[in-house]
Parts: C-alpha cells; structure tokens; sequence
C-alpha cells in the first residue's frame, strides 16, 4: 500500500466576544500597558463572560466553524481529539461534550492534557489514525478557558492569558503534503515551575485550597521563560536540520504565543526573518492549546499548496515539540 500522510483539510478559530485590554488590567492590578507590552508583548485577550460556559463553548463554536467550511458532516467525523488544560469537567471529557454539542455521534472523543503543547500533541495523534488507514475524518481541536485559572489579583499571571479556541480537520492525501515529521518531548521535572496546585486526586478542593488560591496557575516566570526559549529553539532548529528545511525555503513559522520575547529569541535561534512567523499574541493573548491553530486560521489566506511550515511549542509538564508539514492547499 502506498504511503500517506495526514493533512490538514481546513482550519477555523473561535473567541469570545468580551476583550480585556491593558487598561482595564491596570485597574485590576498594579500594573500598566507599557509594562505589559514591553514585557509580554500582549495588548488584549478575549475573556468567556457567558454565563455556564466553559470550554466546550469556545471548542464547539470553532468546530462548527470548520465543519461548515469543510462542507463535512457530522456524522462524518471519525474521531474528535480536545487539547485542553482547562475542561468544563474533571470528567467528562470536553472532546464529548464538544461532540454531543455538534451531533457528532459516529466518533470516538477524548481530551489531552500537554499544557500549551497541547495542540501538536493531539495533532501528531490524530495524524496517526489516518495514515494507518483507520480513519478518514479527524478533527483535532484547542480550546480553552484560561479565566477560570487565571487569579486576577496576580499581577505576574493575569495579563498573560486569554480564552479560546483553533481546530483543525485531518485527511488523507498520497502526494507530498501535509504532516511530513514531528518532534514531541516532555520532562516532568518542570512541574514544579508551572502547575495547579489543587484540584487534582493530590489535593482535592477544599475551603482551605480556596483560600490559599491553589486552583489559580501557579507560574514561576523565569524558570519557564529560559526552558521555552531553549527548548523550543533546539526541536525548531533540529526538525529543520533533519528536513533540510533552511531560513530560504520555508514559507512559515508557527510558534506557540506565550511571550513576543521567546517567540523572538527561537525566531533568532532559528536565523529566520520576523516576516515569516505568525504573531497575534497582541490581540488573544496565551490560549495554551489554542494558540497555534488561532495563528493558521488567521493565516489561512496567505498559505499556498507545497509552503514548508513549522509549528513549535512549550508549556506545563514540561511538554515541548515541534512539527513539519507541507501546507495542502492554496489558502485563498
Ligand atoms: O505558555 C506556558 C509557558 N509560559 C511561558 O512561556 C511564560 C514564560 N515567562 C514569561 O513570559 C515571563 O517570565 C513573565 C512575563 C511571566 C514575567 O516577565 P519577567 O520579565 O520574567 O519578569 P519577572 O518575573 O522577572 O519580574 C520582574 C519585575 C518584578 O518586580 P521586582 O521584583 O523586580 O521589583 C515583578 O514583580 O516585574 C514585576 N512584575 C510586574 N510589574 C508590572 C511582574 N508582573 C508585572 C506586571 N506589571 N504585570
């Protein structure tokens, strides 16, 4: 049997309606816009404010979005991947509640949790279920409601974070195209620097993890800023090597939108131009798992057929990685 890849068929994001800017941080916490900015890199982020709504809201909003657009049904779809670290529930997976929302009911759904790697973990999955033949139609989708771990009396943490969602629909192809290699790690000695301290079956919820504000992010900011970098730098620079990818012949770079000073420093790691990487950090913020996919959507227009692209990550676990694929058809 001919070999085939995974490609991606189509992509769609969602985010809520409600921005918060700087500004109204600054009245939140002590801090200011030019902090911000110079720090972070990030003017604004979509926040959920419907009431009831969690996750799958965002999720379902975007998958509808590329079902449409695909011109795919749903009982088309074979399997539903949710990269999430913030799920309507403990259990149920969101993947289900997503599904259930949509009338998809021929799949199989689950949720993975990869921190902000989240995305290409799913992605990588999903990919193998069609190129073993299982499958015809996989969505892989990121979404995310950061507000409801984000504790906005932390100035450290509050203006880093946004909500919402990116998915992706996977097929075959026997050409050239799509998801042509991927480079997935973790190391779980850098739990310490990024997690949730409660919540979990080590700390249930209790009044006292709520008044000790142990079910918000807790980030040490340094420790994580200096893995990302070089981590994130070293799978970009290995992936392009190992496919004689070159700053000349590749069309983009898609990193994870944590902070604009990493996404610069891999940009520099990797010696390409600010021109080819895909940046709107500045309008959504960190939505973890669904940054990479918010960047394609809004890209979408500008890729062509055979365009050499890298996405690369880093977030909680740690779980880092980077994939390559040949972008599958002109955007316009
Ligand atoms: O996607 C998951 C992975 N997460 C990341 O990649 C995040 C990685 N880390 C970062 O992006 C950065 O470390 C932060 C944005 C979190 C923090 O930036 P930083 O340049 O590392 O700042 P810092 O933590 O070293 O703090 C410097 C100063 C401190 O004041 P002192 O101690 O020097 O007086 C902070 O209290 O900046 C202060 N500060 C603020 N000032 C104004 C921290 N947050 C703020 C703020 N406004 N919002």
């Amino acid at each position: 049997m001919k070999k085939c890849n995974a490609y991606i068929a189509g992509v769609a994001g969602y985010v809520p309606d409600y921005v918060l800017t700087n500004d109204e941080l600054s009245k939140m916490v002590d801090t200011t816009d030019e902090w911000i900015m110079t720090r972070i890199g990030i003017k604004e982020r979509h926040i959920i404010r419907e009431p009831g709504e969690g996750a799958s809201f965002v999720g379902a909003n975007a998958v509808a979005r590329l079902l449409e657009k695909t011109k795919v049904k749903p009982e088309e779809i074979d399997l539903l991947i949710c990269a999430t670290v913030t799920p309507d529930h403990q259990f149920p997976a969101t993947a289900n509640i997503i599904s259930d929302r949509l009338g998809i009911r021929n799949a199989f759904s689950f949720d993975m949790n990869a921190g902000c790697s989240g995305f290409v973990y799913a992605l990588i999955t999903g990919s193998k279920y069609i190129e073993s033949g299982l499958y015809k139609n996989v969505v892989i989708v990121g979404a995310e409601k950061m507000s409801s771990i984000v504790d906005y009396t932390d100035r450290a943490t509050c203006p880093i974070f946004g909500d919402g969602a990116g998915a992706v629909l996977l097929r075959k192809t026997e050409e050239d195209l799509g998801i042509i290699d991927a480079l997935l790690q973790s190391d779980g000695v850098g739990r310490v620097h990024l997690h949730q301290k409660a919540g979990g079956s080590v700390k249930p919820a209790s009044h006292e993890t709520v008044d000790a504000r142990e079910h918000f992010i807790y980030q040490e900011g340094q420790p994580v800023f200096k893995w990302a970098v070089s981590k994130m730098a070293d799978v970009s620079v290995e992936i392009m090597k190992r496919n004689n990818i070159t700053p000349e012949n590749l069309a983009w770079f898609v990193p994870h939108q944590a902070n604009m000073r990493i996404i610069e420093a891999t940009a520099n790691r990797m010696e390409i131009d600010k021109k080819q990487v895909m940046i709107n950090i500045q309008r959504y913020g960190n939505t973890t798992s669904a940054t990479i996919p918010l960047c394609l959507w809004e890209w979408e227009n500008q890729l062509k057929k055979g365009d050499n692209i890298i996405l690369a990550s880093f977030g909680a676990g740690f779980t880092w990685g980077a994939v390559y694929l040949k972008w599958a058809y002109d955007g316009k």
